[in-house]
């Protein structure tokens, strides 16, 4: 998919589509019979849509499409309208969607390139609302068809073409950042909808040293004998089962001062979850090769940082292995040594996610981080609490909270802050050793994961975790600009979000 901006609306022979907003009268809360508007019409699309409009046979309600497919007006074959319902200004995340929505509608058609008259849905349109219309397009345009022979690469080169009668500097930017988000996006989807075996930690490794390349992100991975070295007790433990080794994916990314500490990241890289000893029912279990997503999501968040040349400093620590059952794997009652000198009881081998980010979070603050924050498909727990709408997230910080919050809001990406307190911590004391890697009791069991997290976050580092079991993969169609199934690379846009306020 191709962008461009300009100030006049032309076609062209390979452009033959125009594409108009029209949203809802405005009844001050009431009914109104007035018929939908659509802005800058000129004449000749004003007589021929008049009576469509009056009618009402275009409403104008949100995601409605009307495609007239042999219009023959302006210069332009066709001409699809759009309905915005009743859009107001500043409503970014609904112009996201209506991009999806387009999108889908452009490949349906089969159609090479559209205008898009953005006049017709407001001349003084901010440069974040063209950001997020473009975003939605361009995510919505992510298919993983890498092993479907005849569907490979197509719709790729889509021709967009923007019309906006005042366009600034911002507004170009605009278009370049939004690519530059949802590109990123796109690739952290891509590592996880590849299959466990051909997305094994030593390959997801190597994905991540080859996207940085040009982007200023220093990649270093670390390798079985290092992870050793380095004290990672949870993750060899997890790893013991798994014929391939685990690595560490280090990234570190320099966009401040050298002595400005950073923000860290940290991100959950199982590349296949099968529950170990522990073992998870077959069904659905194909669904455990999006458990890196954690992990694919935050070396997603680097690199646009990096390609955005925001001006803070950020390193990301990614574990990754595999969690298998076999004669060497670590056993229900295995006693676990961890970085930080804590000690703890595997009581579940599928609970494994908290058991590889103990010393990488250990690792994280150690480098005395400005925040920090983790990404986990953590709990199946956060999907009966939340579903695949909201993330769930935990932080006791408050001030961290109210920063994720005004970031959230601005990335459009649905969150929820769910409680941490001492009641779940004294839910994972252990018997035999300092904690246990499960719950004592059955409720909450998110919350107590989160508990288990802290133990290896030093004190008087701002942290927080996400939970994206629910949302880091797509199901139903929710939003118009994920996959109907697959990753959805959420997160990303938050934390992006986030860095800019640590500039
Ligand atoms: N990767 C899973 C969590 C998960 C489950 C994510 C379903 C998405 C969908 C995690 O490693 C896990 O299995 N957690 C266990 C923990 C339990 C044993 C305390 C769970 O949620 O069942
Ligand atoms: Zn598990
Ligand atoms: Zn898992």
């Amino acid at each position: 998919m191709k962008f461009e901006i300009q100030q006049n609306l032309k076609s062209t022979s390979s452009l033959s589509t125009l594409v108009l907003f029209v949203s809802q009268a405005k009844g001050n809360g009431k009914e109104t019979n007035s018929p939908p508007v659509c802005h800058g019409l000129n004449a000749e699309l004003k007589k021929v849509f008049h009576e469509a409009l009056v009618e009402k046979s275009i409403t104008g309600a949100a995601s409605e499409v009307v495609f007239f497919r042999q219009a023959s007006l302006s210069g332009f074959r066709h001409v699809l309208f759009l309905g915005v319902g009743d859009w107001k200004d500043g409503d970014f995340e609904t112009l996201r969607s209506l991009g999806g929505t387009l999108e889908s509608a452009i490949s349906q058609a089969k159609l090479e390139g559209v205008m898009v008259d953005l006049n017709s849905l407001s001349e003084k349109l901010p440069a974040e609302a063209v950001q997020a219309f473009v975003e939605g397009l361009r995510l919505a345009a992510y298919r993983f068809d890498d092993f479907m022979e005849n569907q490979k690469g197509k719709s790729k080169d889509t021709k967009i073409v923007l019309s906006l009668a005042h366009v600034t500097k911002a507004h170009r930017t605009a278009i370049e950042q939004a690519q530059i988000i949802a590109e990123t996006v796109c690739f952290s989807r891509w590592l996880g909808d590849m299959p466990g075996n051909l997305m094994t930690p030593s390959i997801f490794a190597e994905e991540a040293k080859k996207a940085a390349k040009g982007t200023g992100v220093k990649v270093t991975i670390w390798d079985k004998a290092r992870i050793k070295k380095e004290k990672m007790g949870g993750l060899i433990a997890v790893n013991r089962g798994s014929n391939e080794e685990p690595r560490v994916i280090v990234m570190e990314y320099k966009g401040a001062g050298l002595k400005e500490k950073p923000i860290a990241l940290v991100g959950k890289g199982l590349t296949f979850d099968t529950g170990g000893i522990s073992i998870k029912p077959s069904p659905a279990m194909e669904e455990m090769k999006f458990d890196m997503c954690g992990g694919a999501n935050v070396v997603g968040a680097i690199l646009a940082i990096a390609r955005l040349k925001l001006k803070v400093n950020v390193v990301v620590i990614v574990p990754s292995t595999e969690n298998m059952p076999s004669g060497n794997a670590i056993k229900p009652g295995d006693i676990i040594h961890a970085r930080n000198g804590k000690t703890y009881e595997i009581n579940n081998t599928d609970a494994e996610g908290r058991v590889i980010l103990s010393d990488a979070l250990t690792i994280a603050s150690e480098m005395k981080p400005k925040a920090l924050f983790d990404a986990a498909t953590l709990t199946g727990a956060m999907m009966i609490a939340l579903g695949n709408i909201h993330t769930g997230y935990f932080t006791r910080d408050l001030d961290l909270k109210n920063e994720i919050e005004e970031a959230a809001k601005a990335s459009g990406e649905m969150i929820w802050h769910l409680p941490l307190c001492d009641h779940h911590t004294r839910d994972i004391k252990g018997t035999f050793a300092d904690f246990s890697n499960i719950g004592a009791t059955r409720g909450a069991g998110s919350a107590t994961a989160a508990a288990f997290l802290e133990q290896f976050v030093e004190k008087g580092v701002p942290w927080a975790h996400f939970d994206i079991a629910g949302t880091g993969w797509a199901t139903g169609g929710r939003l118009t600009y994920n996959s109907k199934k697959g990753a959805s690379g959420v997160m990303i846009r938050t934390l992006i979000e986030l860095a800019k306020r640590y500039q």
